[in-house]
């Protein structure tokens, strides 16, 4: 084997999706639907993300779910009698939107039985992903497709290895609300070197307004160093903790810094802000949408 080939990082194949969670800021509408299967236009949350893993090459996608959340594995799966039904109607467009889920990826589950926190859940991988270096997006921050960033942790981490992280500028009122970076520049304003990750910071001890974003390319030895992690913020296991860790003990961490469009879909919000945005792009609904929109927009006090 050439050298070049043998020094070169593994490719990372591999995309890990926390989706366990009980959906507490949507009820009562995720008492019976997974939250990660709330629509924005007609699609899934979980699909943008599945189709923004694929994007980037990552076909081989665990989720990370728990008991009562069984639909979000049936939406990735083949729906026969649908499908029959829709091809003798002769309804290809439609026919194509509901196989499309199933040709994605590869999707496997792993269950987290007890939620005891992000950087459990991620533990919970693995047996799936083994040494590799491997992905974690974090279902409830939808990336405008325009504006992909895995492509480029992606590459960060095989340059550099260690931990890549996606940071974003936000307001200080909510810099309680993300796990918090210092940093320092690389040279190159879309990359820089982290030196500190704070879970849930007060804003007056926040050491920046850069937060993580739910986007990470990790090493697979992080999975040793979340065994041994304690509770922190919130009396749950945080994956903040276990990569704050390594980087005391000399990983090296770097932070994409994302100025795209992006939403947290886990609050309410945002959600009603990403349906409207992503409607007004919508080349069927965006043109009618938009007209709307404005009408309604004058009507406004
Ligand atoms: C998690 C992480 C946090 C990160 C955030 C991004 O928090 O623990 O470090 O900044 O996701 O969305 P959660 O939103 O699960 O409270």
């Amino acid at each position: 084997m050439p050298a070049e080939t043998q020094n070169r990082a593994p490719r990372t194949v591999k995309a890990v999706i926390p989706a366990a969670g009980l959906g507490t800021r949507f009820l009562p509408a995720t008492k019976a639907v997974p939250k990660e299967l709330l629509p924005i236009v007609d699609r899934p949350v979980l699909q943008y993300i599945v189709e923004e893993a694929a994007a980037a090459g990552l076909t081989d996608v665990l989720l990370v779910t728990r008991r009562g959340k069984y639909a979000m594995v049936d939406y990735f799966d083949r729906a026969p009698e649908l499908e029959a039904a829709l091809s003798a109607k002769g309804d290809e467009e439609r026919l194509a939107a509901v196989r499309r889920p199933s040709e994605l990826a590869d999707i496997s589950t792993s269950r987290q039985s007890v939620a005891r926190g992000l950087g459990h859940a991620v533990l919970c991988a693995s047996a799936h992903v083994g040494l590799e270096a491997f992905a974690v997006m974090l279902g409830d921050d939808l990336i405008d497709a325009s504006t992909p960033v895995l492509p480029t942790m992606l590459e960060i981490q095989a340059e550099h290895g260690g931990i890549v992280v996606l940071l974003a500028d936000v307001p200080k009122e909510v810099v309680n609300r993300y796990g918090i970076a210092s940093v320092e520049s690389t040279g190159r304003a879309d990359v820089v070197r982290i030196t500190g990750l704070v879970e849930k910071p007060e804003p007056s001890e926040a050491p920046s307004t850069l937060a993580v974003i739910g986007r990470y390319v990790l090493p697979g030895e992080i999975f040793a160093v979340l065994r041994d992690t304690r509770p922190g913020a919130g009396g749950e296991v945080q994956l903040t903790d276990a990569m704050a860790a390594m980087l005391d003990a000399g990983t090296p961490v770097h932070g994409v810094v994302f100025g795209g469009r992006r939403y947290d879909t886990g609050d309410r919000g945002d959600y009603l802000k990403a349906v409207v945005e992503m409607a007004c792009d919508r080349e069927d609904l965006g043109p009618a949408f938009r007209d709307w929109l404005k009408d309604f927009v004058r009507t406004l006090p």
